[in-house]
C-alpha cells in the first residue's frame, strides 16, 4: 500500500468517538488504535514564558519539554488520551501535533533548489498519525464549539492591541482560488450535505533567520502545491479545514498540523480595553510568585482585570483584589468577573458560591489596605505609550513601588511587576533596595515591545512611613 493510501485510509480509519468523554471513559473497556497514539505537541507561548510553560507541562501532563531554539515554543510528547488536558494547559497561546521536525536542515544553495526541495518533501513525510490526532482533535472541538454556541451569546470583539504584534518573522499562508465567490461556497456547504467532504487547507509559514534565499510566501506556495497534489485536498485561505504550519527558523523546520484556530489566550475576558493583557502572560506572571492557599493577591492597575481573573479561575484558594484608578477600568473589570460568573454557572447548572476576586476603584499611591497585609503583587504597569506618560511615569513608578512595600507582607511578600519603561523602573527600584531585592527579570515581547517582568521579593524589613517618624500619620 502506498504511503498515500495509509494516510488517507488510517484517517478514515479513526474512530470518531462521537463523544470526547468516551476516550476518557474507554480505560477499562476495549481501546482502538488511535487511543495509543504518541505524538509530539508543539505550543506557542509568550516570549520569555517558555521555563514557565514547560514547568506547568510537567506538572499537569507529566511530560517533559523541549524548548526550542525559536523562542516562543515549546514541544512535549504524549498519548492522545491527553489532548483534552492539552487544551486545558493556561501557558499556551496556540497549539499544533508535529508532522517531522528537521533540526539541522541542509538547505540547497539556489531559491529553485530549496523550492523544489520543499515541494518533493511533502510526499515523504509521516502524516497518518498527526492526521489522526488532528481529526480527534476537531471532533472535540467541534462539540466544544457547539457547547459555546449555546452558552455564550456575549460579543467578543477584540480591542486588544497586544493581537497586532510587529514581530520581525514573516508570515505568509497560501492563498486558495481567488475566484471562489460567496455564493460558491454557500453552494458548496450545501453540498457538502449530501457528498462526502473534501478537505480543505491552507498552509502557513512562519520564518525568521537571515540566510534563506526564499520567502515564506514562496515556500507556502511551492510546498502548499505538493501537499495538495498529494492529498489531493482543495486550498482554502479562509475557510479550512486543515492548517499545515511549516515553521522555519534558521536552519530548524518544523512542519506541523495546527489544532487551534484562535489563541487559546482569549478566556476570560469579554469586555476588552486598549491594553488588555494576554490571559497566558497573566498566568506566567502569577506562576512567577507561586501563590499559595489562602494569599491575598493584589493587582492594583488592574485595567480590565485579566490578571485577577486568571487569577482567580486558577487559584480559587486565594482571594484577589483588582484595583484602578479609571472608573471604566473597573466596570469593564467587574464586567468581566459578571461574565465568568455566568458562563460558570451555565456550565455547571447550578447557583455558584461565586469567585473569589473583587473590583475596587483606587489610587495605586494611596490604597486602602492595611501595612503588611498583602502577600502578592502581579500587576501590568502603564508603559508611557498607550497608557499614561513617560513623563509621568517618573514620579508615578516610585510612588507605587513605595505604596506596594507598605501593604506587601515583609519577608515573605512578592511582586511580579510587567513594564516597558525599564529605564524608569529600575532607576525608581535602586531607591528601593530596603524594602524590595530583584531574584530575576523576564524578557518579553509584548505586541513587538521589548517589556520585562520584575520578580521583586519584600525584604523583612517593616515600612515606616515619612510622615510617621514625625507622627503625623497613623498607619491603618
Ligand atoms: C497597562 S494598563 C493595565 C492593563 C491590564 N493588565 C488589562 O489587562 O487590562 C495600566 C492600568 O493602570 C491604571 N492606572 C494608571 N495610574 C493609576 C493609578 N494612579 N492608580 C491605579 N491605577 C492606575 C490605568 O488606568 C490602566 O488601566
Amino acid at each position: 500500500m502506498s504511503d498515500i493510501q495509509e494516510a488517507t485510509n488510517q484517517l478514515l480509519d479513526v474512530n470518531l468517538h462521537e463523544n470526547w468523554s468516551s476516550i476518557q471513559v474507554t480505560e477499562s473497556g476495549p481501546r482502538s488504535e488511535s487511543e495509543h497514539l504518541q505524538v509530539t505537541i508543539g505550543a506557542t507561548v509568550p516570549t520569555g514564558f517558555e521555563q514557565t510553560a514547560a514547568d506547568e507541562v510537567r506538572e499537569k501532563l507529566g511530560s517533559s519539554c523541549k524548548i526550542s531554539k525559536d523562542r516562543g515554543k515549546i514541544y512535549f510528547d504524549i498519548s492522545v488520551e491527553s489532548l483534552a488536558q492539552v487544551h486545558c494547559l493556561r501557558s499556551v497561546d496556540n497549539l499544533f501535533v508535529v508532522v517531522k521536525e528537521f533540526k539541522d536542515y541542509q538547505f540547497k544553495e539556489t531559491k529553485e533548489e530549496v523550492l523544489k526541495d520543499f515541494e518533493e518533501l511533502a510526499g515523504k513525510l509521516p502524516w497518518s498519525d498527526p492526521l489522526k490526532v488532528w481529526k480527534i482533535n476537531t471532533n472535540f472541538k467541534k462539540k466544544k464549539t457547539k457547547r459555546k454556541k449555546i452558552n455564550q451569546n456575549t460579543d467578543s470583539h477584540i480591542l486588544d492591541y497586544y493581537e497586532n504584534p510587529a514581530i520581525k518573522e514573516e508570515i505568509s499562508t497560501l492563498v486558495g482560488d481567488d475566484l471562489a465567490s460567496y455564493k460558491d461556497e454557500k453552494d458548496e456547504s450545501s453540498k457538502e450535505e449530501t457528498h462526502p467532504k473534501m478537505l480543505k487547507f491552507r498552509v502557513t509559514c512562519n520564518r525568521a533567520g537571515e540566510k534563506h534565499c526564499f520567502s515564506s510566501n514562496e515556500a507556502a506556495r511551492d510546498f502548499g502545491g505538493a501537499v495538495q497534489d498529494y492529498f489531493k485536498w482543495k486550498a482554502d485561505m479562509t475557510n479550512f479545514d486543515v492548517e499545515v504550519l511549516l515553521n522555519i527558523h534558521d536552519s530548524e523546520i518544523v512542519v506541523g498540523i495546527a489544532l487551534t484556530e484562535e489563541s487559546l489566550h482569549r478566556r476570560n475576558i469579554t469586555h476588552f480595553g486598549p491594553t488588555t493583557l494576554r490571559s497566558t502572560l497573566a498566568y506566567g506572571m502569577l506562576r512567577l510568585c507561586a501563590p499559595q492557599p489562602t494569599d491575598i493577591i493584589v493587582d492594583p492597575m488592574c485595567g480590565t482585570g485579566a490578571i485577577p481573573i486568571e487569577g482567580a479561575t486558577e487559584w480559587s484558594n486565594c482571594y484577589h483584589i483588582a484595583g484602578d484608578n479609571n472608573p471604566l477600568a473597573v466596570d469593564r473589570a467587574a464586567n468581566n468577573i459578571s461574565s465568568l460568573l455566568t458562563k460558570s454557572q451555565i456550565k455547571e447548572g447550578e447557583v455558584s458560591w461565586g469567585l473569589p476576586i473583587d473590583a475596587v476603584q483606587w489610587d495605586i499611591c494611596n490604597l486602602p489596605l492595611r501595612t503588611g497585609t498583602v502577600d502578592i503583587i502581579v500587576t501590568d504597569m502603564p508603559f508611557g505609550k498607550r497608557m499614561g506618560s513617560k513623563k509621568r511615569n517618573w514620579n508615578l513608578y516610585p510612588a507605587c513601588l513605595r505604596e506596594m512595600s507598605r501593604v506587601c507582607r515583609p519577608g515573605t511578600g512578592r511582586a511580579a511587576l510587567l513594564t516597558q519603561d525599564k529605564k524608569c523602573f529600575t532607576k525608581a527600584l535602586s531607591g528601593m533596595g530596603h524594602v524590595w531585592r530583584k531574584v530575576h527579570t523576564v524578557w518579553v515581547n509584548i505586541g513587538g515591545l521589548h517589556a520585562a517582568v520584575y520578580l521583586l521579593k519584600r525584604t523583612p524589613q517593616a515600612f515606616v512611613h515619612p510622615s510617621e517618624q514625625d507622627g503625623e500619620r497613623t498607619p491603618w
